[in-house]
């Protein structure tokens, strides 16, 4: 938490900077408890906690339904999958929460990213809606085949049916008057899908915790085979979501890369060469690809063999004596 805080703190000034004063061209840090209040930050670090939240039960619920269908360690597993479905249920809730209030102060402080994440051109009406889906046309500025929910975009930008919500064109003549000529618009169709894929991603977490929570209320979990086949491959959704959040939030951001303060391009160090970027670009690259294949290989190892249940040797040849006293029905059957 601790670290994610930090992270947060810095992204958050890249966001919204606070806390700086200009000196000789360099933005020189004033005071540092603004940075800790600076307010992007306390409506990013839930949602990314939140996030972490929905990440790891749906990590152990997705492995406990893979146990379960293979009918190993049952009573084990039905435990954990009722606790991480219950915590992903909240969570997944949570983020969404977290992530509406988001987007209404982004509305304040960075309207172009909200303009762009709906590929909204022109300034709405007096409603505006929310497009599931669109083909974007970045030469031309237009979309088609939009497929739209009405009033959706004002309500989750400013939690009324009606709200004018300004478009693309409209905010980059008003960038252009306050930072000079030059082309704010970011990446559109790149915002506008990866914020898509992380509502989308959320929104499938929260019916699946919602349908789960209510199987194993009632008992019927394991006759559930079908959701149960899922949920081992649900696992990939909060990552899904996490990543396409922080492109969002990163690629929402251009062309700046301290919002109002600097451009990318000006961020580009005169002393790190191209050769540079690419060495450290491929390193870094290739050290967390060993890193990734070796977690997911321990993973796989581990989740096989399963839980340790303080015994000598296999901890499955110890585990019906334990479950034959936990629930009076007799063991558990081990694959
Ligand atoms: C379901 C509804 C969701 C909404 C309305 C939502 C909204 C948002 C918004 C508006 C941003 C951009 C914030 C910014 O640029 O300052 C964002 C970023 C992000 N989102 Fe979501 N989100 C949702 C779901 C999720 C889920 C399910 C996850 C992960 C499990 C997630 C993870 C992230 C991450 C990691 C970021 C980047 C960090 C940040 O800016 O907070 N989001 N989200």
């Amino acid at each position: 938490m601790i670290s994610a805080l930090w992270i947060l703190t810095a992204n958050s000034f890249m966001q919204e900077p606070v806390g700086y004063a200009l000196r000789n061209g360099r933005a020189e840090m004033v005071d540092f408890f603004a940075l800790l209040g600076n307010p992007q930050l306390w409506y990013e670090f839930p949602h990314v906690l939140f996030g972490a939240l929905l990440t790891g039960s749906f990590f152990v619920a997705g492995i406990s339904a893979f146990k379960l269908l293979r009918k190993q360690q049952v009573h084990l597993f039905k435990s954990s999958f009722q606790i991480a479905i219950v915590v992903g249920l909240v969570s997944s809730i949570l983020v969404a929460l977290a992530g509406h209030s988001q987007a209404q102060h982004l509305m304040e402080t960075q309207p172009m990213k909200m303009a762009a994440s709906e590929a909204q051109w022109e300034t709405s009406g007096e409603s505006a809606p929310w497009t599931l889906f669109a083909v974007i046309d970045t030469d031309e500025h237009k979309n088609s085949g939009a497929l739209e929910i009405p009033h959706l975009f004002s309500i989750l930008a400013y939690n009324k049916i009606n709200g004018v919500v300004p478009g693309i064109h409209q905010l980059q003549a008003e960038y252009e008057a306050k930072y000079g000529p030059g082309n704010y618009i970011p990446p559109v169709k790149t915002t506008f899908w990866s914020f898509r894929i992380m509502v989308f991603a959320g929104g499938i977490m929260i019916l699946m915790a919602l349908y789960g929570t209510i199987m194993t209320m009632r008992n019927k979990l394991e006759g559930r085979r079908i959701f149960l086949k899922m949920m081992p491959w649900a696992i990939a959704l909060p990552y899904i979501a996490n990543t396409t959040g922080w492109i969002m939030t990163e690629v929402g951001r251009q062309p700046w890369i301290v919002f109002g303060l600097q451009k990318t391009p000006d961020g580009v160090s005169p002393t790190v060469s191209t050769g540079m970027v690419w060495s450290s670009f491929l390193g870094f690259t290739l050290v967390y690809g060993i890193l990734a294949i070796v977690l997911v290989y321990l993973f796989i190892i581990s989740i096989r063999k399963g839980p340790d249940m303080g015994g000598h040797g296999d901890s499955s040849a110890r585990e019906p004596m334990l479950y034959d006293n936990q629930d009076g029905k007799g063991a558990e059957v081990h694959a």
